[in-house]
């Protein structure tokens, strides 16, 4: 979708949001996959209410980007702008054992950048990619942690109020790969509580967690980590994997050789590729195992 009216496009200027037109999501996607779309660039969280009562009022669709690591775009020309927020600098700073981070930030840098000053406690998350936003609204976890269990406050702007507001970690309920945000809520900022452990010690959790993923997920390709949730009590990749679909291909959608719940995209794939193998082996996973997957990775198909 494009921003055609000068009026808007002045007034986004005026509200310090910078237009990107014509930007291809499959640059901004750990997939590599998605169309074309109109970018705006939010320079400051407190012009977040103006904009969306102006796009609101000239009926401009629009949806919020992270990092792009869990998502899988539609092709084509997208009905939709897309949001996002610039990362400010610097986007971590620390008071005591509370890490004050813009969701914008770099999940693995403010990670890295907490563990270089003693606070620990992400260990599990490192190698993840994305946003601290993003990971935070899906309550990302790994090797038994779970980001929802260290905030301890969350800035973001609620879709049913239309302001920016501040919760505390006890309002927010965090389940697996769940949480209790509205869809249209946007992740701003978050204060996390982390524990005081030398860095010497975190970085030997880095490193467990560094091999053990290195060991079983497919790191260098294009993917946006597992396609599916796991069913409670099972692994959707060992099902995947049981079933002999590692390698199974659409043109150039491709059940990992690696990891069976990681699908990569080896070459040009499109979404429609992408989607047919994900609906493809969803279907043989609830005929064989009487299972339906659920999806992990969020879908914005047009
Ligand atoms: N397995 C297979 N074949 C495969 C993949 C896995 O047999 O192709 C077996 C493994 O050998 C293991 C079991 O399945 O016995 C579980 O595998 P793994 O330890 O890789 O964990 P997972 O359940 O597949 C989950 C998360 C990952 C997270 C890892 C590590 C989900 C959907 N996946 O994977 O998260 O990194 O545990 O904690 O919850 C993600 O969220 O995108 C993601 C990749």
């Amino acid at each position: 979708m494009r921003i055609r009216d000068p009026r808007i496009v002045a007034k986004l200027g005026e509200i310090d949001v910078e237009l990107r037109r014509g930007t291809a999501l499959a640059d901004l996607t750990s997939l590599g996959i998605g169309g074309t779309t109109d970018l705006l660039r939010i320079k400051k969280h407190e012009s977040l209410p103006d904009l969306l009562n102006l796009l609101d009022a000239n009926h401009v669709p629009h949806k919020f980007l992270g990092g792009g690591s869990n998502l899988l775009v539609g092709d084509g020309e997208l009905p939709w702008v897309v949001l996002q927020l610039v990362r400010p600098e610097p986007d971590v700073v620390l008071h005591g054992n509370l890490a004050h981070v813009y969701a914008a930030a770099d999940l693995g840098r403010m990670i890295t950048y907490c563990a270089k000053n003693d606070l620990g406690g992400m260990e599990g998350l490192i190698g993840v990619p994305g946003t601290v936003g993003g990971a935070l609204r899906m309550n990302a976890g790994a090797y038994g942690m779970q980001i929802g269990s260290y905030v301890r406050e969350v800035k973001l702007h609620r879709a049913a109020s239309r302001k920016i507001e501040i919760l505390r970690g006890d309002q927010i309920s965090f389940e697996y790969r769940h949480t209790s945000f509205a869809p249209d809520d946007m992740m701003l900022a978050v204060i996390l509580e982390l524990p005081s452990k030398p860095f010497k010690e975190i970085l030997q959790g880095i490193r467990i967690c560094n091999e053990k993923r290195r060991a079983s997920q497919p790191l260098g390709q294009k993917s946006a980590g597992c396609i599916f949730k796991n069913p409670p009590g099972a692994s959707a990749g060992r099902m995947i994997d049981e079933l002999g679909l590692k390698g199974l291909s659409v043109g150039d959608a491709r059940v990992s050789d690696r990891h069976a719940n990681f699908f990569v995209n080896a070459g040009h794939a499109s979404a429609k590729d992408m989607l047919t193998l994900i609906a493809g082996v969803r279907e043989r996973v609830e005929k064989t195992f009487g299972v339906s997957l659920e999806y992990e990775v969020v879908v914005w198909n047009a």
